[in-house]
C-alpha cells in the first residue's frame, strides 16, 4: 500500500484499543463450539486453544484459521500448555471427561477434579486478572472446585450452570406459545442437571404473565390447575432431559453449550449487565441456604466486565420452587463439602 504514507515522527502506531484475549482449555466438541461461536461474535482479538493431544488442537486451529477470509482479524494460537493463556481477558475451561449415554453430570466429578488440580492453578496464575468460566461438568462442583483452587474473588469464578437450561426452557416454551424464545422470559435456577428449578411464577411473554394468560384460556379454576401442573411439569422435565436425549441421539451436546457460554463470554466482556442464571457462589443468597454453607448454583446475575456484579437474590419464589432450590442447594453442598478443599 505504497499510497500510505507516513508523516513525520509518525512511526504508524495509532492508539489502539485494548485488545481482548480469550482462552479455551478443552478442545473437545463444546470447547470448539464455544471457540466458533466466540469467532463469529467478532469479541475476540485474539483466541487460544489448549488441548492434552497436540494433533488434535492443532488440527482445529488450523481449521478455523482457514476460515479467516470470512471473519474479522483474530490471532487463534493452539498447543498443550496451559502458559499459552498468558494475561488472558477470559479464560473459558471444558476440559475433562464428558458422560457417556445414561450417566449423570454428578458420575464425573472425581475424574474431572484430578483434572482442575492441574489446570486451574496454572491458568489463575497466567491470567491473574482474568474472569473463569467454569463448563465442564458437574459445572456448579467444579466451579466451586476452580473457585478454591484459583484463590480468585468469587465474582471472577462463573459456572456456565443453568443459561443453557433457561435457553431449552425459553425454547419450549415459545413452542408452547408459538412466539420467539427471546421474548420469553424465563429462569431455571439451581442445578445445572437433574435438580434444576423452574420458576414458573416469573415467566412472563412480551411483559404478560404466562400462568395468569394459561389460566385465562380455562374455563374453570380447577381445570385450570390440572392443565399448569401437567403442562407445566412435562416442560420442566423436558429441560431436564434434554441434555440426556441429546446425548443419547448424537453423543454429546455442542452448539447449544456454545451459544450460551458466548453469550455469557460477551456479557462480560462488553460489559453489558445483563442478566444470566449462572453458577455463583451461593452462600448466603438463598433462603435455606446458611451463610456457612460454601456451594456454587444458578441464580439470576448480573455480569459485567468485572465477572459478577450482583446476585439476585430476592427471588419471588413459590413454596414449591424454595424447596425444590434448597433440595438443588443440599444436593449440591453435599458433594463440595465432601471433597475437603
Ligand atoms: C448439557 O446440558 C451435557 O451439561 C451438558 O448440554
Amino acid at each position: 500500500f505504497r499510497h500510505l504514507t507516513l508523516t513525520d515522527g509518525d512511526d504508524g502506531t495509532l492508539p489502539r484499543r485494548r485488545l481482548i484475549k480469550i482462552s479455551v482449555i478443552g478442545a473437545g466438541n463444546v470447547g470448539m463450539a464455544i471457540a466458533q461461536t466466540i469467532l463469529t461474535q467478532d469479541l475476540a482479538d485474539e483466541i487460544v486453544l489448549i488441548d492434552a493431544v497436540a494433533d488434535k488442537v492443532r488440527g482445529e486451529m488450523l481449521d478455523l484459521q482457514h476460515a479467516a477470509a470470512f471473519l474479522p482479524r483474530v490471532n487463534i494460537v493452539s498447543g498443550t500448555e496451559v502458559s499459552l493463556t498468558r494475561s488472558s481477558d477470559l479464560v473459558i475451561v471444558t476440559a475433562g471427561a464428558r458422560q457417556i449415554p445414561g450417566e449423570t453430570r454428578l458420575n464425573l466429578l472425581q475424574r474431572n477434579v484430578s483434572l482442575f488440580r492441574k489446570i486451574v492453578p496454572a491458568a489463575a496464575e497466567a491470567s491473574p486478572e482474568s474472569v473463569l468460566v467454569i463448563v465442564s461438568n458437574p459445572v456448579d462442583v467444579l466451579t466451586y472446585v476452580a473457585w478454591k483452587l484459583s484463590g480468585f474473588p468469587a465474582s471472577r469464578v462463573i459456572g456456565s450452570g443453568t443459561n443453557l437450561d433457561s435457553s431449552r426452557f425459553r425454547f419450549l416454551l415459545a413452542e408452547h406459545l408459538e412466539v420467539s424464545a427471546q421474548d420469553v422470559q424465563a429462569y431455571m435456577v439451581g442445578e445445572h442437571g437433574d435438580s434444576s428449578v423452574a420458576l414458573w411464577s416469573s415467566i412472563s411473554v412480551g411483559g404478560m404473565p404466562v400462568l395468569a394468560h394459561l389460566q385465562k384460556n380455562h374455563r374453570s379454576a380447577a381445570t385450570a390447575k390440572k392443565f399448569d401442573e401437567a403442562a407445566l411439569e412435562g416442560i420442566r422435565r423436558a429441560v431436564v432431559g434434554s441434555a440426556y436425549e441429546v446425548i443419547k441421539l448424537k453423543g454429546y451436546t455442542s452448539w447449544a453449550i456454545g451459544y450460551s457460554v458466548a453469550s455469557i463470554a460477551w456479557s462480560l466482556l462488553r460489559d453489558q449487565r445483563r442478566i444470566h442464571p449462572v453458577s455463583v457462589l451461593a452462600k448466603g443468597l438463598v433462603r435455606g441456604v446458611p451463610a456457612d454453607r460454601e456451594l456454587f448454583l444458578s441464580l439470576p446475575a448480573r455480569l459485567g466486565r468485572a465477572g459478577v456484579l450482583g446476585v439476585a437474590a430476592e427471588l419471588v419464589l413459590t413454596d414449591e420452587e424454595e424447596r425444590r432450590l434448597r433440595i438443588s442447594a443440599e444436593t449440591l453442598w453435599g458433594y463440595c463439602h465432601a471433597l475437603g478443599l
